[in-house]
Protein backbone atom coordinates (compact mmCIF):
# COMPACT_ATOMS: atom_id res chain seq x y z
CA UNK A 1 0.00 0.00 0.00
CA UNK A 2 1.38 3.05 -0.78
CA UNK A 3 1.46 5.93 1.74
CA UNK A 4 -0.05 9.59 1.62
CA UNK A 5 3.13 10.69 2.47
CA UNK A 6 5.05 8.51 -0.35
CA UNK A 7 6.24 11.08 -2.21
CA UNK A 8 9.05 11.99 0.71
CA UNK A 9 9.73 8.77 2.00
CA UNK A 10 11.65 6.08 0.00
CA UNK A 11 9.77 3.00 1.24
CA UNK A 12 6.55 2.37 2.52
CA UNK A 13 5.62 1.80 6.44
CA UNK A 14 6.36 -1.59 7.21
CA UNK A 15 3.68 -4.02 8.74
CA UNK A 16 4.53 -4.10 12.21
CA UNK A 17 4.21 0.76 11.94
CA UNK A 18 1.50 -0.26 10.02
CA UNK A 19 -0.21 -1.70 12.58
CA UNK A 20 1.00 -0.06 15.57
CA UNK A 21 0.35 3.33 13.51
CA UNK A 22 -3.56 2.26 12.79
CA UNK A 23 -6.46 3.76 15.14
CA UNK A 24 -9.28 2.95 12.56
CA UNK A 25 -10.38 0.00 14.73
CA UNK A 26 -10.97 2.35 17.54
CA UNK A 27 -12.06 5.98 15.77
CA UNK A 28 -13.97 4.57 13.16
CA UNK A 29 -17.07 4.94 15.73
CA UNK A 30 -16.29 8.98 14.96
CA UNK A 31 -17.12 8.86 10.49
CA UNK A 32 -20.75 10.60 11.41
CA UNK A 33 -18.84 13.37 13.36
CA UNK A 34 -15.58 13.42 10.67
CA UNK A 35 -18.63 13.70 8.09
CA UNK A 36 -20.28 16.27 9.75
CA UNK A 37 -16.62 18.64 10.35
CA UNK A 38 -15.78 18.16 6.79
CA UNK A 39 -19.68 19.14 6.03
CA UNK A 40 -19.43 22.30 7.79
CA UNK A 41 -15.35 22.86 6.60
CA UNK A 42 -16.21 22.51 2.70
CA UNK A 43 -19.26 25.39 3.65
CA UNK A 44 -16.53 27.81 5.22
CA UNK A 45 -14.03 27.40 2.05
CA UNK A 46 -16.80 27.92 -0.19
CA UNK A 47 -18.37 31.01 1.92
CA UNK A 48 -15.02 32.54 2.21
CA UNK A 49 -14.04 32.26 -1.39
CA UNK A 50 -10.92 29.14 -0.58
CA UNK A 51 -13.12 26.60 -2.40
CA UNK A 52 -15.39 26.90 -5.64
CA UNK A 53 -19.23 26.84 -4.87
CA UNK A 54 -19.07 24.07 -7.78
CA UNK A 55 -16.21 22.03 -5.59
CA UNK A 56 -18.37 22.14 -2.32
CA UNK A 57 -21.27 20.81 -4.08
CA UNK A 58 -19.62 17.95 -5.23
CA UNK A 59 -17.85 17.60 -1.54
CA UNK A 60 -20.95 17.76 -0.07
CA UNK A 61 -22.86 15.35 -2.59
CA UNK A 62 -19.45 12.60 -1.86
CA UNK A 63 -20.10 13.06 1.98
CA UNK A 64 -23.70 12.56 1.62
CA UNK A 65 -23.71 9.35 -0.55
CA UNK A 66 -20.88 8.00 1.82
CA UNK A 67 -22.93 8.58 4.73
CA UNK A 68 -26.17 7.05 2.99
CA UNK A 69 -23.81 3.62 1.98
CA UNK A 70 -21.93 3.65 5.46
CA UNK A 71 -25.22 4.08 7.06
CA UNK A 72 -27.65 0.97 4.68
CA UNK A 73 -24.54 -1.42 4.77
CA UNK A 74 -23.70 -0.68 1.53
CA UNK A 75 -19.85 0.94 2.45
CA UNK A 76 -17.99 -0.75 5.37
CA UNK A 77 -15.46 0.90 6.83
CA UNK A 78 -11.76 -0.14 5.86
CA UNK A 79 -9.97 -1.57 8.81
CA UNK A 80 -6.78 -1.03 6.68
CA UNK A 81 -6.89 2.34 6.53
CA UNK A 82 -4.77 4.16 8.84
CA UNK A 83 -7.76 6.47 11.00
CA UNK A 84 -11.56 7.34 10.01
CA UNK A 85 -10.05 10.96 8.35
CA UNK A 86 -7.84 8.96 6.11
CA UNK A 87 -10.62 6.86 5.27
CA UNK A 88 -13.60 9.13 4.12
CA UNK A 89 -11.00 11.63 2.60
CA UNK A 90 -9.74 8.53 0.26
CA UNK A 91 -13.13 7.33 0.07
CA UNK A 92 -14.21 10.89 -1.13
CA UNK A 93 -11.82 11.58 -3.37
CA UNK A 94 -11.95 8.08 -4.57
CA UNK A 95 -15.55 8.99 -5.43
CA UNK A 96 -15.80 12.83 -6.79
CA UNK A 97 -11.72 12.99 -7.96
CA UNK A 98 -9.75 16.52 -7.66
CA UNK A 99 -12.64 18.24 -5.72
CA UNK A 100 -12.11 15.46 -2.95
CA UNK A 101 -8.31 16.49 -2.35
CA UNK A 102 -9.23 19.89 -2.02
CA UNK A 103 -11.08 19.02 0.92
CA UNK A 104 -8.34 19.01 3.25
CA UNK A 105 -7.38 22.60 2.42
CA UNK A 106 -6.95 24.93 5.73
CA UNK A 107 -7.25 21.83 7.86
CA UNK A 108 -4.85 19.19 9.74
CA UNK A 109 -5.71 15.80 10.89
CA UNK A 110 -4.58 17.66 13.76
CA UNK A 111 -7.63 19.71 14.45
CA UNK A 112 -10.07 17.57 12.36
CA UNK A 113 -9.14 14.95 15.20
CA UNK A 114 -9.56 17.03 18.25
CA UNK A 115 -13.03 18.88 16.76
CA UNK A 116 -14.67 14.80 15.69
CA UNK A 117 -13.81 13.45 19.51
CA UNK A 118 -15.51 16.97 21.01
CA UNK A 119 -18.53 16.49 18.89
CA UNK A 120 -18.81 12.84 19.66
CA UNK A 121 -18.20 13.05 23.38
CA UNK A 122 -20.66 15.67 23.06
CA UNK A 123 -23.30 13.28 22.09
CA UNK A 124 -22.33 10.83 24.43
CA UNK A 125 -22.55 13.52 27.32
CA UNK A 126 -25.40 13.94 26.52
CA UNK A 127 -26.85 10.50 26.59
CA UNK A 128 -25.24 10.09 29.73
CA UNK A 129 -27.09 13.25 31.17
CA UNK A 130 -30.59 11.37 30.23
CA UNK A 131 -29.36 8.63 31.93
CA UNK A 132 -28.49 10.49 35.20
CA UNK A 133 -31.68 11.79 34.90
CA UNK A 134 -33.74 8.84 34.86
CA UNK A 135 -31.50 7.24 37.97
CA UNK A 136 -32.33 10.37 39.96
CA UNK A 137 -36.25 10.52 38.81
CA UNK A 138 -35.78 6.49 40.27
CA UNK A 139 -34.71 7.62 43.13
CA UNK A 140 -37.04 10.11 44.04
CA UNK A 141 -40.00 8.19 43.32
CA UNK A 142 -38.29 5.50 45.28
CA UNK A 143 -37.84 7.90 48.22
CA UNK A 144 -41.15 9.02 47.81
CA UNK A 145 -42.60 6.03 48.40
CA UNK A 146 -40.58 5.12 51.78
CA UNK A 147 -40.91 8.17 53.55
CA UNK A 148 -42.16 6.31 56.40
CA UNK A 149 -40.76 3.07 56.01
CA UNK A 150 -38.00 2.99 59.07
CA UNK A 151 -34.34 1.28 58.93
CA UNK A 152 -31.56 1.32 60.77
CA UNK A 153 -29.19 4.20 59.40
CA UNK A 154 -25.21 3.67 60.08
CA UNK A 155 -21.95 4.83 60.85
CA UNK A 156 -18.91 2.38 61.04
CA UNK A 157 -21.50 -0.27 59.43
CA UNK A 158 -23.08 -0.43 63.04
CA UNK A 159 -26.12 0.64 63.92
CA UNK A 160 -26.49 4.36 64.74
CA UNK A 161 -29.90 6.32 64.73
CA UNK A 162 -33.57 4.96 62.74
CA UNK A 163 -33.61 6.79 59.54
CA UNK A 164 -36.15 6.11 56.64
CA UNK A 165 -35.61 4.73 53.89
CA UNK A 166 -37.04 7.39 51.73
CA UNK A 167 -34.47 9.39 53.40
CA UNK A 168 -31.31 6.88 52.86
CA UNK A 169 -32.56 6.87 48.87
CA UNK A 170 -32.74 10.82 48.75
CA UNK A 171 -28.88 10.56 50.06
CA UNK A 172 -27.96 9.28 46.95
CA UNK A 173 -30.09 11.15 44.78
CA UNK A 174 -27.68 14.04 46.17
CA UNK A 175 -24.38 12.50 45.16
CA UNK A 176 -26.00 11.89 41.23
CA UNK A 177 -27.34 15.19 40.89
CA UNK A 178 -23.76 16.59 41.72
CA UNK A 179 -22.57 14.39 39.30
CA UNK A 180 -25.00 15.28 36.70
CA UNK A 181 -24.22 19.31 37.67
CA UNK A 182 -20.24 18.04 37.10
CA UNK A 183 -21.65 16.36 33.47
CA UNK A 184 -23.07 19.86 32.75
CA UNK A 185 -20.26 22.26 33.79
CA UNK A 186 -18.25 19.58 31.47
CA UNK A 187 -20.22 19.85 28.77
CA UNK A 188 -20.16 23.74 28.15
CA UNK A 189 -16.48 23.63 28.43
CA UNK A 190 -16.36 20.40 25.84
CA UNK A 191 -18.26 22.90 23.61
CA UNK A 192 -15.73 24.65 21.87
CA UNK A 193 -14.46 23.99 18.21
CA UNK A 194 -10.90 23.31 17.14
CA UNK A 195 -11.37 23.43 13.63
CA UNK A 196 -9.83 26.20 11.92
CA UNK A 197 -6.43 26.00 14.26
CA UNK A 198 -4.81 23.68 11.64
CA UNK A 199 -1.57 21.83 12.72
CA UNK A 200 -0.76 24.08 15.54
CA UNK A 201 -0.16 27.74 14.27
CA UNK A 202 -3.37 28.59 12.38
CA UNK A 203 -3.84 29.01 8.59
CA UNK A 204 -2.73 31.57 6.09
CA UNK A 205 -6.25 30.93 4.11
CA UNK A 206 -8.71 33.80 5.38
CA UNK A 207 -10.76 31.42 7.21
CA UNK A 208 -13.99 32.08 9.42
CA UNK A 209 -14.32 30.05 12.65
CA UNK A 210 -16.97 31.93 13.84
CA UNK A 211 -18.88 30.75 11.01
CA UNK A 212 -17.74 26.96 11.38
CA UNK A 213 -18.07 26.87 14.58
CA UNK A 214 -22.23 27.99 14.30
CA UNK A 215 -22.78 25.09 11.74
CA UNK A 216 -21.67 22.23 14.09
CA UNK A 217 -23.28 24.11 17.01
CA UNK A 218 -20.22 24.43 19.33
CA UNK A 219 -20.72 27.61 21.27
CA UNK A 220 -16.99 29.61 19.76
CA UNK A 221 -13.95 28.36 18.20
CA UNK A 222 -10.42 27.95 20.74
CA UNK A 223 -9.02 30.74 21.07
CA UNK A 224 -5.36 29.44 20.57
CA UNK A 225 -4.47 26.85 17.79
CA UNK A 226 -1.51 25.50 19.73
CA UNK A 227 -3.43 24.92 22.91
CA UNK A 228 -6.64 23.60 20.62
CA UNK A 229 -4.56 20.57 18.83
CA UNK A 230 -3.25 18.93 22.44
CA UNK A 231 -5.76 20.18 24.80
CA UNK A 232 -7.71 16.63 25.84
CA UNK A 233 -8.77 18.80 29.10
CA UNK A 234 -12.28 17.41 27.79
CA UNK A 235 -11.97 13.94 27.98
CA UNK A 236 -10.49 13.63 30.54
CA UNK A 237 -12.62 15.90 32.28
CA UNK A 238 -15.51 13.91 31.20
CA UNK A 239 -13.53 10.70 32.30
CA UNK A 240 -13.39 11.92 35.66
CA UNK A 241 -16.46 12.82 36.34
CA UNK A 242 -17.92 9.49 34.62
CA UNK A 243 -15.13 7.94 37.26
CA UNK A 244 -16.48 10.12 40.10
CA UNK A 245 -20.35 8.69 39.07
CA UNK A 246 -18.74 5.14 39.06
CA UNK A 247 -17.93 5.61 42.12
CA UNK A 248 -20.61 6.60 43.45
CA UNK A 249 -22.72 3.90 41.53
CA UNK A 250 -20.42 1.58 43.28
CA UNK A 251 -21.13 2.44 46.73
CA UNK A 252 -24.75 2.37 46.00
CA UNK A 253 -23.85 -1.20 44.63
CA UNK A 254 -21.95 -2.10 47.62
CA UNK A 255 -25.01 -1.42 49.84
CA UNK A 256 -27.45 -3.32 47.60
CA UNK A 257 -25.56 -6.08 47.50
CA UNK A 258 -25.18 -6.58 51.40
CA UNK A 259 -28.89 -5.16 51.76
CA UNK A 260 -29.96 -8.48 49.19
CA UNK A 261 -27.85 -10.35 51.73
CA UNK A 262 -29.66 -13.19 54.15
CA UNK A 263 -27.61 -11.27 56.34
CA UNK A 264 -29.86 -8.08 56.02
CA UNK A 265 -33.04 -9.02 53.78
CA UNK A 266 -33.76 -5.53 53.67
CA UNK A 267 -34.46 -5.61 49.40
CA UNK A 268 -34.69 -8.47 46.96
CA UNK A 269 -33.70 -7.55 43.44
CA UNK A 270 -35.97 -8.49 40.35
CA UNK A 271 -34.68 -11.91 38.77
CA UNK A 272 -34.79 -9.67 35.63
CA UNK A 273 -31.52 -8.43 37.27
CA UNK A 274 -30.08 -11.29 38.95
CA UNK A 275 -28.39 -14.40 38.37
CA UNK A 276 -28.30 -18.05 39.38
CA UNK A 277 -25.37 -20.21 40.16
CA UNK A 278 -24.20 -22.87 38.05
CA UNK A 279 -23.98 -25.55 41.11
CA UNK A 280 -25.86 -24.48 44.00
CA UNK A 281 -30.05 -24.48 43.01
CA UNK A 282 -30.59 -22.09 45.31
CA UNK A 283 -28.81 -19.02 44.63
CA UNK A 284 -29.55 -16.21 43.30
CA UNK A 285 -26.62 -13.38 42.54
CA UNK A 286 -26.83 -9.70 42.84
CA UNK A 287 -24.78 -9.51 39.51
CA UNK A 288 -26.14 -6.02 38.38
CA UNK A 289 -24.55 -4.57 41.31
CA UNK A 290 -21.57 -6.60 41.48
CA UNK A 291 -20.60 -5.47 38.18
CA UNK A 292 -21.21 -1.97 38.56
CA UNK A 293 -19.13 -1.98 41.66
CA UNK A 294 -16.29 -4.24 39.65
CA UNK A 295 -16.51 -2.02 36.18
CA UNK A 296 -16.07 1.16 38.45
CA UNK A 297 -12.05 -0.11 38.71
CA UNK A 298 -12.10 0.37 34.53
CA UNK A 299 -13.14 3.85 34.60
CA UNK A 300 -10.62 4.65 37.03
CA UNK A 301 -8.03 2.92 34.93
CA UNK A 302 -9.17 5.10 31.68
CA UNK A 303 -8.72 7.98 34.04
CA UNK A 304 -5.52 7.06 35.12
CA UNK A 305 -3.95 6.04 30.83
CA UNK A 306 -5.50 9.44 30.29
CA UNK A 307 -3.87 11.69 33.05
CA UNK A 308 -0.72 9.62 31.97
CA UNK A 309 -0.76 10.47 28.62
CA UNK A 310 -0.60 13.53 28.69
CA UNK A 311 1.38 14.56 31.77
CA UNK A 312 5.23 14.84 29.65
CA UNK A 313 3.52 15.79 26.46
CA UNK A 314 5.21 19.21 24.63
CA UNK A 315 3.09 21.39 22.82
CA UNK A 316 1.77 20.24 20.72
CA UNK A 317 0.11 17.53 18.89
CA UNK A 318 2.02 14.42 19.80
CA UNK A 319 0.72 11.11 18.62
CA UNK A 320 0.82 9.63 22.13
CA UNK A 321 -2.73 11.72 21.83
CA UNK A 322 -4.27 9.05 19.37
CA UNK A 323 -4.29 6.93 22.66
CA UNK A 324 -6.96 8.69 24.17
CA UNK A 325 -9.47 7.52 22.33
CA UNK A 326 -9.72 4.22 23.39
CA UNK A 327 -9.68 5.50 27.41
CA UNK A 328 -12.85 8.11 26.80
CA UNK A 329 -14.69 5.85 24.69
CA UNK A 330 -14.49 2.51 27.44
CA UNK A 331 -15.58 4.94 30.32
CA UNK A 332 -18.54 6.34 28.41
CA UNK A 333 -19.45 2.93 26.93
CA UNK A 334 -18.80 0.98 30.25
CA UNK A 335 -20.92 4.10 32.38
CA UNK A 336 -24.07 3.64 29.72
CA UNK A 337 -23.86 -0.18 30.00
CA UNK A 338 -23.50 0.06 33.98
CA UNK A 339 -26.40 2.66 34.27
CA UNK A 340 -29.04 1.26 31.22
CA UNK A 341 -28.99 -1.86 33.96
CA UNK A 342 -28.64 -0.03 37.22
CA UNK A 343 -32.04 1.94 36.84
CA UNK A 344 -34.12 -0.35 36.28
CA UNK A 345 -32.44 -2.94 39.29
CA UNK A 346 -33.44 0.16 41.46
CA UNK A 347 -37.05 0.66 40.00
CA UNK A 348 -38.19 -2.67 40.91
CA UNK A 349 -36.24 -4.14 44.22
CA UNK A 350 -38.50 -4.98 46.56
CA UNK A 351 -38.16 -3.27 49.66
CA UNK A 352 -38.78 -5.37 52.94
CA UNK A 353 -40.12 -2.79 55.33
CA UNK A 354 -40.76 -5.23 57.87
CA UNK A 355 -37.25 -6.36 57.95
CA UNK A 356 -35.95 -2.92 58.16
CA UNK A 357 -38.01 -1.98 61.19
CA UNK A 358 -36.97 -5.15 62.78
CA UNK A 359 -33.05 -4.33 62.05
CA UNK A 360 -34.06 -0.95 63.95
CA UNK A 361 -35.66 -1.86 66.33
CA UNK A 362 -32.59 -4.47 67.67
CA UNK A 363 -29.37 -2.07 67.58
CA UNK A 364 -30.30 0.20 70.50
CA UNK A 365 -31.02 2.85 68.01
CA UNK A 366 -33.35 5.37 70.46
CA UNK A 367 -30.04 5.71 72.35
CA UNK A 368 -29.45 9.18 71.56
CA UNK A 369 -33.31 10.47 72.08
CA UNK A 370 -33.36 8.73 75.19
CA UNK A 371 -30.10 10.57 76.35
CA UNK A 372 -31.37 13.73 75.48
CA UNK A 373 -34.79 12.75 77.20
CA UNK A 374 -32.56 12.93 80.42
CA UNK A 375 -30.85 16.26 79.45
CA UNK A 376 -34.62 17.61 78.93
CA UNK A 377 -35.59 16.78 82.65
CA UNK A 378 -32.52 18.61 83.54
CA UNK A 379 -29.51 16.41 83.67
CA UNK A 380 -26.23 17.48 81.53
CA UNK A 381 -25.66 15.05 78.29
CA UNK A 382 -22.47 13.73 79.46
CA UNK A 383 -24.13 12.45 82.76
CA UNK A 384 -27.31 11.40 80.31
CA UNK A 385 -24.82 9.95 77.82
CA UNK A 386 -23.82 7.83 80.79
CA UNK A 387 -26.87 6.65 82.45
CA UNK A 388 -28.30 5.30 78.67
CA UNK A 389 -24.58 3.62 78.38
CA UNK A 390 -25.27 1.48 81.17
CA UNK A 391 -29.13 0.54 80.34
CA UNK A 392 -27.75 -0.51 77.21
CA UNK A 393 -25.12 -2.68 78.84
CA UNK A 394 -28.31 -3.85 81.31
CA UNK A 395 -30.16 -4.73 78.37
CA UNK A 396 -27.59 -6.43 76.56
CA UNK A 397 -26.80 -8.94 79.38
CA UNK A 398 -30.41 -9.47 80.06
CA UNK A 399 -31.59 -9.83 76.10
CA UNK A 400 -34.05 -7.34 76.30
CA UNK A 401 -34.31 -3.57 74.16
CA UNK A 402 -35.93 -0.05 75.25
CA UNK A 403 -39.25 -1.04 74.72
CA UNK A 404 -39.56 -4.00 76.64
CA UNK A 405 -37.88 -2.38 79.91
CA UNK A 406 -40.46 -1.78 82.69
CA UNK A 407 -40.01 1.26 84.17
CA UNK A 408 -39.19 0.37 87.19
CA UNK A 409 -36.05 -0.86 85.21
CA UNK A 410 -35.61 2.35 83.77
CA UNK A 411 -36.24 4.04 87.46
CA UNK A 412 -33.27 1.90 88.75
CA UNK A 413 -31.15 4.20 86.48
CA UNK A 414 -32.39 7.44 87.24
CA UNK A 415 -35.42 8.87 88.66
CA UNK A 416 -36.00 10.91 85.81
CA UNK A 417 -37.73 8.36 83.70
CA UNK A 418 -41.03 8.24 83.94
CA UNK A 419 -44.25 6.89 81.22
CA UNK A 420 -43.54 9.46 79.01
CA UNK A 421 -40.28 7.95 78.26
CA UNK A 422 -41.93 5.18 75.85
CA UNK A 423 -43.29 7.87 73.48
CA UNK A 424 -39.56 8.86 72.92
CA UNK A 425 -37.89 5.45 72.12
CA UNK A 426 -40.29 4.98 69.56
CA UNK A 427 -38.94 4.71 66.28
CA UNK A 428 -41.17 6.37 64.25
CA UNK A 429 -41.28 9.26 66.94
CA UNK A 430 -37.39 9.25 66.79
CA UNK A 431 -37.74 9.81 63.15
CA UNK A 432 -40.51 12.57 62.84
CA UNK A 433 -38.89 14.32 65.41
CA UNK A 434 -35.58 15.06 63.34
CA UNK A 435 -36.94 18.05 61.60
CA UNK A 436 -34.00 20.08 60.69
CA UNK A 437 -33.05 21.55 57.51
CA UNK A 438 -31.94 18.29 55.62
CA UNK A 439 -33.08 15.75 58.21
CA UNK A 440 -34.91 12.12 58.06
CA UNK A 441 -38.19 13.35 59.16
CA UNK A 442 -40.89 12.35 56.46
CA UNK A 443 -41.55 16.66 55.45
CA UNK A 444 -37.79 17.00 55.42
CA UNK A 445 -37.15 14.25 53.01
CA UNK A 446 -40.15 15.64 50.60
CA UNK A 447 -38.77 19.01 50.91
CA UNK A 448 -35.30 17.54 49.60
CA UNK A 449 -37.68 15.35 46.80
CA UNK A 450 -38.92 18.74 46.12
CA UNK A 451 -35.51 19.96 45.55
CA UNK A 452 -34.08 17.69 43.82
CA UNK A 453 -36.87 17.65 40.97
CA UNK A 454 -36.85 21.51 40.99
CA UNK A 455 -33.18 20.60 39.26
CA UNK A 456 -34.10 18.01 37.27
CA UNK A 457 -36.87 20.81 35.66
N1 LIG B 1 -5.40 9.21 14.25
C1 LIG B 1 -4.84 10.40 14.74
C2 LIG B 1 -5.29 10.61 16.20
O1 LIG B 1 -6.17 9.94 16.62
C3 LIG B 1 -5.29 11.56 13.94
C4 LIG B 1 -4.36 12.72 13.96
C5 LIG B 1 -3.11 12.40 13.29
N2 LIG B 1 -2.29 13.54 13.15
C6 LIG B 1 -1.01 13.44 12.79
N3 LIG B 1 -0.33 14.54 12.70
N4 LIG B 1 -0.46 12.29 12.51
O2 LIG B 1 -4.75 11.39 16.94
Amino acid sequence: MKDLWGARFSKSASDAMRALNSSIAVDSRMWREDIAGSLAHSSMLAKTGVLSEEDKERIHAGLDGIKADIESGALSIDPTAEDIHMFVEGELTRRIGDAGKRLHTARSRNDQVATDLRLYLRGEAEIIGKQLRCLLETLCDTASAHTETIMPGYTHLQRAQPVTFGFYMTAYANMFLRDLRRLAECQARLNQMPLGSCALAGTTYPIDRDFTAELLGFEKPCDNAMDAVSDRDFAIELTFVLALTSAHLSRFAEEIILWCSSEFRFISLDDAFATGSSIMPQKKNPDAAELARGKTARVFGDLTTLLTMIKGLPLSYNKDLQEDKEAVFDAVDTVKLVLAAFVPMIATMTVNKENMLAAAQSGFLAATDCADYLVGKGMPFRDAYGVVGNLVAFCEQRGKVFETLSLGEYREFSELFAHDIYGIIDLAACVNKRRSFGATAPERVEEQIGLIREHLK
